[in-house]
């Protein structure tokens, strides 16, 4: 039997219980809904709101409940709709007028809003957890890997040579703007919804602060009809996951793209790719593929729920209860996604002969000989003419820029001077660029021995992923 139904003559239609009830994907927030409720009647009690005697009661019996899910043996009942309504019903039903007494100056919307902040809070915890082992993993490659360049590519074509690890710390620096994100996020969302009940308050003397207090929240929220209308924090955490999830999808494509016959840069271990089941020779990077294609519905749980509150009238409807399932969709994904990238970098192999034949092609080096020009005083936009033209004259003869002689490259580069032949050099390409920020290798063991740092105390591996 529902615990709303005082003012109504019939049962809910078994179609329209089993169509509201989300009892089946919100009983994830078990935890956080006990905890949410425990602080609650503590206040009660405390505010003398309550009996002391019946709060302890109350407070004794959740958390036997707590147990009794975490071990598996309490049974969710759907037609007591959602995870606050399963936990309440079976309080009162064990404890009589003392359970009844729990809802007081409380609603359900008030009461979600709280445990999805709490729920949040682990969320973005394991999230950052889970990207510091992420980073981890790349900047450990990056130090084995210290010497190791590579065309950097723009446009998809050859632009420059880049250290490996250059390439590596740049998705280092997308994790760690992730980090911070998700850091910010839960910052604003931090504060106590519950005492706005329904929407207008209480006249009950709740005592707000102190379940903030008990709950760890940094403060209490300042409007009751904002607070139980307000599921900014989920576009926000989302947002912040698709983040996440894009940037994972773009280190699948380099990975990818490194891993193809073409290029042959770098070989994932065998524990972490999949063969066909029609070609012998086959090994494919599926993780990878996948963790792009994973992008799909964590940009869709987003999308999803800045549809649900878009025109919704102030204050909670039941609209509201559909922002479950694509959060803890977004959030199971893109936690696995992480679990699975990192030692999937740990474990890979990297073809470092393979990269340095790639970006020994002399016509990556055609801006530092600009840039050589440049500093003997020629302005630039005449410097990179006067360089287009040498490749074009090299491209003509079907010659490699540095198989021009002096003599041929002053045709088209009448200040150039013996030094200049020398500038093909990859290795000596990125040994110029030490500017801050540059993929000079000073430069760039600087960034490593930095992030090796900050990233000392975090575990390699996950244990509870
Ligand atoms: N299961 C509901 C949700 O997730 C809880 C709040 C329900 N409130 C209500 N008045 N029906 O949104």
């Amino acid at each position: 039997m529902a615990l709303w139904n005082g003012r109504f003559s019939r049962d809910t239609d078994a179609l329209v219980a089993a169509y509201t009830a989300s009892v089946d994907y919100d009983k994830r927030l078990y935890p956080y809904d006990i905890a949410c409720s425990i602080a609650h009647a503590e206040m009660l009690g405390e505010a003398g709101i309550i009996e002391s005697a019946d709060a302890c009661m109350i407070v004794d019996e959740l958390q036997a409940i707590r147990q009794e899910i975490d071990e598996w043996t309490f049974e969710w009942r759907q037609d007591l709709e959602d995870v606050h309504m399963n936990i309440e019903a079976t309080l009162i039903e064990r404890l009589g007028d003392a359970g009844a007494r729990l809802h007081t100056g409380r609603s359900r919307n008030d009461q979600i809003a709280t445990d999805e902040r709490l729920y949040l809070r682990d969320q973005v915890e394991l999230i950052q957890k889970l990207l510091r082992q992420t980073q981890k993993a790349l900047v450990n490659l990056g130090v084995a890997h210290s010497t190791a360049i590579l065309p950097g590519l723009t446009h998809f074509q050859h632009a420059q040579p880049v250290l490996f690890a250059h390439h590596l710390l740049a998705y280092v620096e997308m994790f760690e703007r992730d980090v911070s994100r998700l850091e910010d996020c839960r910052r604003r969302f931090n504060v106590l919804p519950l005492g706005a009940g329904a929407l207008a308050g209480s006249t009950l003397p709740l005592n707000r602060e102190l379940v903030a207090r008990k709950l760890g929240f940094d403060g209490v929220t300042a409007n009751s009809m904002d607070a139980v209308a307000d599921r900014d924090y989920l576009v926000e955490f989302l947002a912040a996951l698709a983040l996440v999830a894009m940037h994972c999808s773009r280190l699948a494509e380099d990975t990818v793209v490194w891993m193809s016959q073409e290029f042959g840069f770098i070989e994932l271990d065998d524990a972490f790719c999949t063969g066909s089941s029609l070609m012998p020779q086959k090994k494919n990077p599926d993780i990878a593929e996948l963790t792009r294609g994973k992008t799909g519905r964590v940009y869709g749980a987003l999308m999803g729920m800045l549809t649900i509150l878009k025109g919704l009238p102030l204050t909670y409807n039941r609209d509201l209860q559909e922002d479950k399932e694509g959060l803890f969709d977004a959030i199971d994904t893109v936690a696995g996604t992480l679990a699975v990238l990192a030692p999937m970098f740990a474990t890979a192999w990297i073809h470092s002969d393979a990269m340095e034949e790639a970006a020994s092609d002399p016509a990556l080096m055609a801006t530092d000989l600009a840039e050589w020009l440049v500093r003997g005083g020629v302005p630039f936009r005449e410097a990179h003419h006067q360089v287009g033209r040498f490749v074009a004259w090299c491209r003509e003869r079907d010659m490699a820029l540095n198989d021009a002689t002096l003599g041929q490259m002053r045709e088209t580069i009448p200040a150039a001077q013996p030094e200049c032949l020398d500038l093909f050099s990859p290795r000596k390409s990125v040994a110029a660029r030490e500017l801050y920020g540059g993929t000079g290798p000073d430069r760039v063991d600087q960034q490593l021995t930095t992030w090796q740092e900050k990233l000392k105390h975090v575990e390699s591996r996950s244990s509870s992923t």
